[in-house]
C-alpha cells in the first residue's frame, strides 16, 4: 500500500516565550532527539479519531472525522488548498515528544502530518506554506500562537524569530543545555490568556516589561554568538524573573531553577508556556551530569542534555 511519511521534532525556547506573542523577538532551537513521525495512507470514509494508550494517535482527513485537533486541522487545510477533495486519508502520528510540556508537540505533530499527507500525494511543501499550515493547526490548539513553535519544530538549527519571520541564529557557545520535565502538563492557551490579562491590566507596566524583555533577548543573542556562557546564564535568570512577574512560573519550576543553580548551572528558566512543562538550565558540559542529577533530586521526572554544538537537526 502507498504510504506517505512526514517528520518533525521538538523545540525549546531559550528566551522570549510569552513576550513573543506581544511582538518581541525570541530565540529557539530544535530538539531532534525528540522526533515525531507521521504516516499517511488512503482510508475508508467514516473511520474516525483514536488516541491509543501509547500516546500515538490517529485521525482521518477529508472524511467525516470532525475531531478538533491541531494536526488534523493543518492536514485538512493542506488538502483543501491543494484541491484534493475526493479522498479520505488516515494519518497515524507517532509522537516522541511529551505532550503539554512546552516542547512544541502540537506544532511538531501538525508539521509531520502535513508532510506525510503531501508525501502521499507526491507533493513537496515549500517551507513558507508548511509554516502557514502548521499555524492553522496552532490557532486551534493554542488560540493566538506567535508562530515560534511552527518555525522551530521545522528548523534545522537555532533561530531568532520576530513577528512571523525566522532567521538562523549564530552560536559560538561551547556549553550544554539540560532540559528538565516537571511532569506537570501546562496549558499554553491558559498561560497565554493569563499573561494577556496581566498586560492589559496595566499598559504602562506592560510597556516597560516588554521593553525589558526585548533588551534581554538582544543581549542573549550577542552572548550566544560571542560564546559568553556566564552572562547568558544571568540573562536567562533575569528572563525567568520576568516570566514569574507574568504569572507563569510555579513553586515547582522555581525549585528546579534553584536546584540547577546549586549544582553549578550558569542560569536556568522555564521554557515554553510554563505553569508546569519544562525547565532549561545552561551549564558547562562537564557539569551537565551533576546539574541533571540535581534536577531529578528536586522532582524532575526526566532530563535531556543537549550540547550547544549539537543544536542542529541536520539537513
Ligand atoms: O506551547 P509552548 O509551551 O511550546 O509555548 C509556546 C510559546 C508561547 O510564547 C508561550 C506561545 C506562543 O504562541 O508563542
Amino acid at each position: 500500500m502507498v504510504v506517505g511519511i512526514g517528520r518533525a521534532h521538538a523545540k525549546a525556547i531559550l528566551l522570549g516565550e510569552h513576550t513573543v506573542v506581544h511582538g518581541t523577538p525570541a530565540i529557539a532551537f530544535p530538539l531532534p532527539a525528540l522526533p515525531v513521525r507521521a504516516l499517511a495512507r488512503p482510508a475508508e470514509p467514516g473511520t474516525g479519531s483514536q488516541v491509543p494508550a501509547d500516546g500515538h494517535f490517529r485521525f482521518t482527513v477529508g472524511g467525516t472525522d470532525t475531531a478538533l485537533s491541531g494536526p488534523r486541522v493543518a492536514a485538512e487545510e493542506a488538502l483543501r488548498r491543494w484541491g484534493i477533495t475526493d479522498t479520505t486519508v488516515e494519518v497515524v502520528v507517532e509522537c516522541g515528544i511529551p505532550l503539554a510540556r512546552g516542547l512544541g508537540s502540537s506544532a511538531a505533530c501538525a508539521g509531520a502530518a502535513v508532510r506525510a499527507v503531501a508525501d502521499l500525494h507526491g507533493l513537496v511543501v515549500e517551507s513558507g506554506e508548511l509554516y502557514d499550515l502548521v499555524q492553522c493547526g496552532e490557532q486551534v490548539a493554542h488560540g493566538r500562537a506567535s508562530g515560534i513553535d511552527a518555525s522551530a519544530v521545522l528548523a534545522n538549527g537555532p533561530i531568532r524569530f520576530h513577528q512571523g519571520r525566522a532567521e538562523p541564529m549564530p552560536i559560538g557557545l561551547d556549553a550544554a543545555l539540560v532540559i528538565a520535565d516537571t511532569g506537570v502538563p501546562g496549558s499554553t492557551q491558559h498561560a497565554v490568556a493569563g499573561v494577556r490579562r496581566r498586560l492589559d491590566e496595566d499598559p504602562v507596566r506592560a510597556g516597560s516589561l516588554l521593553e525589558r524583555a526585548s533588551g534581554l533577548i538582544e543581549a542573549a543573542g550577542d552572548e550566544l554568538s560571542a560564546g559568553a556562557a556566564e552572562s547568558l546564564g544571568k540573562t536567562m535568570l533575569d528572563f525567568q524573573e520576568l516570566l514569574a512577574e507574568l504569572g507563569v512560573s510555579t513553586p515547582h519550576i522555581d525549585a528546579l531553577v534553584t536546584a540547577a543553580l546549586g549544582a553549578g548551572a550558569h542560569g536556568a528558566k522555564l521554557t515554553g508556556a510554563g505553569l508546569g512543562g519544562c525547565v532549561l538550565a545552561l551549564t558547562e558540559p562537564a557539569s551537565a551530569p551533576g546539574v541533571s542529577a540535581a534536577l531529578r533530586r528536586a522532582g524532575a521526572v526526566r532530563t535531556w542534555t543537549v550540547p550547544t554544538r549539537a543544536m542542529h537537526a541536520g539537513a
